[in-house]
């Protein structure tokens, strides 16, 4: 295996302190009458989600839906135009809708999709990442909520993966190329 596990970036007492956090802010910002729908990008983001809804307050209505979309472009390099591979269950049209992610690098996976569902007309539209790698964004996304601001290195953990690996580990952690 040409990669390996380095050091830990973003430990899960801190990881589970700050999604805590966040929630909060979200609560705090969320018209208590209307809800909030929270969709999730499969499949990085599905770890952060499940914490981060369960810091909701019981008093919002809180509905959860996922996509699951892909870059076009190689290995290397997203293109940012997205091809859906499985869309939303429900419409979103006049409803607060928060989009979580894991992770936002160049921002044109992000900045597509939002375009996609702006398009459909939701009474608002909110981001809200784990990880933010502002050093290499390529377009202007806008971010309602971080999680952290890291530095470009690959990390993986907490659904954040490296070819498929190591999404299930509980810290965030460094990967060294060998
Ligand atoms: P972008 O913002 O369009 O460049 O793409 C963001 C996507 O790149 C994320 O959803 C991740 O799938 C992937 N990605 C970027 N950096 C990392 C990383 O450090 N670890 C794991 N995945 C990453």
């Amino acid at each position: 295996m040409p990669y390996k596990l380095g050091e830990v970036i973003l430990s899960r007492e801190v990881i589970a302190q700050r999604v805590k956090e966040l929630a909060g802010e979200i609560a705090r910002d969320a018209d208590k009458d209307k809800g909030l729908v929270v969709v999730g990008i499969l499949t990085g983001a599905a770890f952060f989600l499940t914490d981060l809804v369960r810091e909701l307050p019981e008093y919002l209505d809180v509905r959860v839906d996922f996509m699951s979309v892909a870059s076009y472009g190689d290995s290397t390099k997203t293109s940012g135009v997205v091809r859906i591979f499985h869309d939303l269950k429900s419409s979103i049209e006049g409803k607060n809708v928060i989009v979580v992610e894991d992770i936002v690098d160049s921002g044109l996976t992000l900045s597509h999709l939002l375009g996609l569902l702006e398009n459909r007309n939701p009474a608002s539209l909110k981001v809200c990442v784990l990880l933010d790698k502002y050093e290499r964004r390529q377009t202007e996304v806008k971010v309602d909520y971080c999680g952290f601001r890291i530095e470009d290195k690959f990390v993986v953990g907490y659904g954040l993966d490296c070819a498929g690996m190591w999404r299930h580990l509980k810290d965030i952690k460094y990967v060294i190329e060998e």
